[in-house]
């Protein structure tokens, strides 16, 4: 297996000291340690949800992404809708809270932010890596210092009793599970009793059709990247912990000076398509707020993680290379969503003599996720032009700045 380290590096973004010497230090002992060859892909992901507003966003999902619902799993607190394309690709798991008065550990990360507290349970959880021996990577990790949450924990959290659940990032605010699973296996979750919910199944069943009619089946592809923003001072910490719980390699760093921000890349060792295990990308301000007076820039990104906390942003849904009609897919894809209402922060940007196109989808009402489409052409390896990143950055924070004086206006 090649090293973690000796994959090229991508970007223009100058790392401090500290982080060149220790992305080095724990990718080796990672490797050492076996943990690269044990953990796998990204196996699922978990969002939750407001109370009632899981089959609006099990419908929106199966509209604007190749997923289709498959069952609900219906425990006490929660009810955890499973959504599933394939074993190449991660599942979904849509966990809503029944009891608008619960209280638990991930409402509490979404509460003392002005934002994320209008919707306090509407946040990404995080992502459960695919593992070879739980065993060994559990106790391999503990011995390095994670925390993992332990099985009475999970039984109260009401989360698939056959994961080991790392607590939460004290950088990203996301959880990062493991469990095992041969290949040729089916994903089982051990939670609740099962059931297909009518009201699930309905909102799939028109949403699935919408899409089939306008053409979206074939043109739709898996989760290419999960784009999470973090504050400015935790943009190394955050990755070098993203590397030292998962098999990911840092593919490299962008600068994007006009929106005192970065974008920067992980990617899974064993996959070298993402669409098997998407690409964790990290973006951060290179300034804290407390800087901006001085700089006299927008910094959207920070103003992004003091709004909402740190957290998932975006995940972005790669489209097929190619033409629909006499239009470029990723056209054809945002111009028949938006004949269905569905709302984007800007036009699509990009293009094809660049290598890839790009757009923001306005941020979901139930889940506050952005859906991102990106179109790569001809083979196109990287995850964006820097006037992409500039102006979808620029887009997104501009929503955000009108959305932060509505929950002001309603508070
Ligand atoms: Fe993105």
């Amino acid at each position: 297996m090649k090293a973690s380290i000796d994959f090229p590096r991508q970007g223009d973004k100058q790392n401090s000291a500290f982080f060149e010497e220790w992305l080095g230090r724990l990718l080796e002992d990672r490797d050492r340690q076996g943990l690269t060859e044990n953990i796998g892909r990204i196996d699922s992901l978990m969002i939750t949800v407001e109370p009632g507003h899981s089959a609006a966003y099990v419908g929106e999902l199966c509209l604007m992404t190749p997923y289709d619902y498959l069952v609900t799993l219906e425990t006490e607190q929660h009810s955890t809708h499973i959504l599933r394309i394939d074993m190449h690709a991660p599942d979904v798991l849509v966990r809503e809270v029944k009891d608008p008065n619960l209280h638990g550990i991930f409402r509490s990360l979404n509460e003392v932010y002005p934002i994320g507290a209008q919707r306090p349970n509407s946040r990404y959880m995080g992502e459960i890596f695919q593992v070879k021996n739980l065993h060994a990577v559990v106790e391999t990790q503990k011995a390095r210092e994670i925390r993992f949450f332990n099985q009475e924990q999970i039984r109260q959290m009401e989360l698939p009793g056959n994961m080991a659940i790392v607590k939460p990032s004290p950088y990203t605010h996301n959880i990062v599970g493991y469990w095992e699973r041969p290949d040729n296996h089916i994903r089982v979750y051990s939670l609740g009793v099962s059931s297909i919910r009518d009201d699930m199944q309905v909102a799939f069943e028109q949403a699935k059709a919408l899409r089939e009619k306008l053409g979206l089946d074939r043109l739709l592809l898996p989760i290419d990247h999960l784009a999470t923003r973090v504050y400015s001072q935790n943009r190394e910490a955050a990755i070098l912990e993203y590397l030292t719980l998962s098999s990911y390699y840092y593919w490299g760093s962008y600068d994007i000076p006009d929106q005192n921000s970065s974008t920067n890349v992980t990617k899974n060792v064993h996959f070298a398509n993402e669409l098997h295990s998407p690409a964790k990308v990290f973006t951060a301000a290179n300034h804290p707020y407390f800087c901006n007076h001085l700089i006299g820039k927008p910094s959207p990104t920070e103003a992004f993680v003091r709004n909402f906390g740190p957290r998932l942003h975006h995940l972005a849904v790669a489209v097929k290379d190619g033409h629909t009609g006499d239009q470029i897919n990723i056209d054809y894809v945002v111009s028949a969503l938006r004949n269905c209402g569905q709302q984007f922060l800007l036009e699509v940007v990009g293009s094809e003599q660049e290598g890839l196109k790009q757009i923001f989808s306005s941020a979901s009402e139930h889940s506050s996720l952005i859906v991102e489409y990106v179109q790569r052409f001809g083979g196109f390896q990287g995850f964006f032009t820097k006037e992409n990143v500039a102006d979808l950055t620029a887009a997104a924070g501009a929503d955000e700045i009108l959305r932060g004086l509505d929950a002001a206006a309603r508070a």
